[in-house]
């Protein structure tokens, strides 16, 4: 449809900078520029690193976005940007960017959230997201059970991590199996050649008397670390195929466990998977395989609409648009902290439902200069 909204997003939360162009549910434009080589030798990302990648690759990526979708800045009908939650320096970057943009072209701007843009981002694949959606959230900063009646407006938390989050465990276990950083896609590949029997991981809260909901991925993590110490003290190689599937079949069998148990506890028959570590193969097959025996349709973006990129906050953006949300005041600043529960960012003007500390433009230029 000629009147579906065509919203540029900009995405820095961490260490890429993902420009993207959508026109309603249609992707146009995906461009992202990663700075994670950067970050690579020091085995995470590095936040002053990742702020200065963002600075440079800022208007090129903007430009190659726009020529990709075809389409003329002055065609947008809004700008949306993750305000947060994410690094306080690399979201700066993409709020002031977006905000120059928006003001310069005299177009609305919609601060929106990290965390609901990996949800919304969906409906560029799968078309209008059913309501409510239950959304298995799982990325390197975060891991939650959210059900949302409306993506722009109302997200419940039903569960959490309470101590790592999924790809957190993952790069962690990564690092001790020397294999690199990100650790995700190269557990994720060694574990195609391993056993996933091999070796008898913990499942982290999964007691009758756990939170159902809840996660837990430290103890895991530590199992891990642990068994592999044994192995070397003990002179013997480590059979790093048979960690890794072993490791990683741990994880998915918790998520998709409590993720089903949640459809079917609320009676929703949709299960959503988003986030970074959503682009595991094992978490789709055994998603995709516990949902149809428990009647459930499995919804999972492709893996690079799962990694952190600029068109799942278009989709968020153009989504704020047709449902008449207000834009953003000027004054939007970035939030490193912002709760999962607040979709939209009106602006720093507005009162919050929370009291983190907002980054304010001002402490840009400590950062920069
Ligand atoms: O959503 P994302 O790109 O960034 C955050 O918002 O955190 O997620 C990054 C996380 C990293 O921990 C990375 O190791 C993990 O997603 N990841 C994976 C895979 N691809 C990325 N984890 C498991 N399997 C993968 N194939
Ligand atoms: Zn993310």
């Amino acid at each position: 449809m000629a009147d579906e909204p065509l919203v540029l997003g900009i995405e820095t939360s961490c260490d890429e900078t993902g420009v993207g162009i959508v026109r309603g549910h249609t992707l146009l434009a995906d461009a992202v520029a990663s700075s994670v080589d950067e970050h690579a030798r020091y085995g995470g990302v590095v936040p002053e690193v990742a702020s200065r990648a963002h600075l440079e690759a800022m208007v090129p990526t903007i430009e190659r976005a726009l020529k990709d979708a075809g389409v003329a800045a002055s065609d947008l009908d809004g700008i949306a940007v993750t305000a947060g939650p994410g690094l306080a320096g690399a979201l700066l970057v993409g709020v002031s960017a977006a905000k120059a943009y928006a003001y310069a072209l005299g177009k609305p701007l919609y601060g929106v959230n990290h965390l609901a843009s990996h949800i919304c981002v969906d409906q560029l694949e799968h078309g209008a997201l059913p309501e409510p959606t239950m959304a298995l959230l799982v990325s390197g900063g975060h891991s939650s059970l959210l059900l949302s009646s409306d993506i722009t407006s109302d997200v419940r938390p039903l569960g959490a991590t309470i101590d790592d989050a999924a790809g957190e465990a993952f790069d962690k276990v990564a690092r001790v199996l020397n294999l690199g950083f990100p650790g995700g896609p190269v557990i994720d590949r060694y574990a195609r050649e391993g056993d996933p029997d091999a070796i008898a991981f913990p499942r982290g809260l999964t007691g009758p008397r756990d939170a159902p909901y809840d996660f837990s991925f430290s103890g895991l993590k530590t199992a891990v670390a642990r068994w592999i110490e044994a192995k070397r003290n003990a002179g013997e190689e480590v059979p790093v195929a048979d960690v890794a599937a072993s490791f990683q079949e741990a994880v998915v069998d918790v998520l998709t466990r409590k993720a089903v148990r949640a459809c079917r506890d609320e009676g929703v028959d949709h299960l959503m998977i988003g986030g970074g570590v959503a682009a595991n193969s094992r978490l789709r097959a055994m998603a995709e395989a516990r949902c149809e025996a428990a009647g459930i349709t499995l919804r999972v973006p492709r893996p690079k609409l799962c990694t952190d990129n600029g068109a799942m906050v278009a989709a968020l953006g153009a989504e704020m648009v047709s449902r008449d949300r207000a834009p953003s005041d000027w004054d939007l600043s970035a939030d490193s902290s912002l709760p999962v529960t607040e979709p939209h960012v009106p602006g720093a003007s507005h009162t919050h439902g929370h009291t983190h500390d907002h980054v304010h433009e001002t402490s840009a230029g400590n950062l920069y200069s």
